[in-house]
């Protein structure tokens, strides 16, 4: 039981990583907090976490509104003592719409920066009186290859993580001294619902190919993979960790 006792948040938490993390840090003994745009898969997971024994409960909520955010912390501050964990996951990869920055319609560039960067901005924002309050905690974002190489035809999706790697730095500088740990998760190629937003969903994309050549591991990434470093950096296993940028993705940044 390696999160015995604490309660932690995580937002877009009704799909892929988010939802197995979620599932995990109940099963290590959690109180999650599911916050999701999405109110059936949302709640679904709170179901599953009950089902197992579990301790959970819903909030839907868009991240990239500020008002709903403050609303949503604000009842959480008033419902439960100490929070102890924010984990940053929710996102959108727009595969379709997202593009080269010439191309890029202006109102779909707003909306992606918006959802990924303002959406951890504001949850950090959110959450850090909580956690000032406790004195500690640890926050954990969400960022991706996009953010650290560069891939083409995704402008406003690798800006918005590219951002979210450089506020990481910031916050663990600005907020190492109250106690709060801010650490990032770096994924690539992680078989989801979103990896269909991107080219595996053309019929030029082949697969075997993208496998054999693109990824040292040969392998598409699972969501558990991911959520085993989230529960990593949410434990006291890694107290002396913060403004780090830990890279999941099979090697694919580094061939
Ligand atoms: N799957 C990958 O290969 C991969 C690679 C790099 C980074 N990531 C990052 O990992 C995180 C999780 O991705 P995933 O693959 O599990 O995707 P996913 O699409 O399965 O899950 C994303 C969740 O976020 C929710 N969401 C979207 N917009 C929201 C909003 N405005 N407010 C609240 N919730 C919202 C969705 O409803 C969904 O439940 C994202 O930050 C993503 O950018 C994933």
């Amino acid at each position: 039981m390696r999160l015995s006792g604490k309660t932690t948040i995580i937002t877009g938490a009704g799909s892929g990583i988010g939802r197995a993390t979620a599932l995990r840090f109940a099963e290590e003994g959690a109180r999650v907090l599911v916050l999701e745009l999405d109110h059936e898969n949302g709640q679904s997971v709170v179901n599953e976490i009950e089902q197992m024994g579990g301790t959970a409960a819903f909030y839907q909520l868009d991240v990239s509104n500020w008002k709903q955010v403050e609303d949503v912390f604000g009842d959480i501050d008033a419902k439960y003592s100490n929070i102890d964990v924010l984990y940053n996951n929710a996102a959108v990869f727009w595969g379709e719409k997202d593009a080269a920055i010439d191309e890029l319609d202006v109102e779909v560039l707003e909306q992606i920066i918006k959802i990924n960067l303002f959406g951890t901005m504001y949850c950090s924002k959110a959450v850090i009186p909580l956690l000032k309050k406790r004195q500690g905690g640890s926050i954990i974002h969400t960022s991706s290859s996009c953010g650290i190489i560069g891939v083409p035809n995704c402008d406003a999706y690798s800006a918005s993580k590219g951002g979210i790697i450089s506020l990481t730095r910031s916050m663990a500088v600005e907020y190492g001294p109250d106690g709060i740990r801010t650490n990032c998760i770096a994924p690539a190629a992680i078989h989801t619902p979103m990896i269909y937003e991107s080219d595996l969903n053309k019929d030029t994309f082949d697969e075997q190919e993208f496998l054999s050549k693109g990824t040292p591991l040969r392998k598409w990434g699972r969501s558990e993979d991911i959520s085993n470093i989230a529960l990593f950096l949410a434990s006291d296993e890694s107290s002396y960790m913060n403004g780090a940028i830990l890279v999941a993705d099979g090697g694919i940044t580094i061939s």
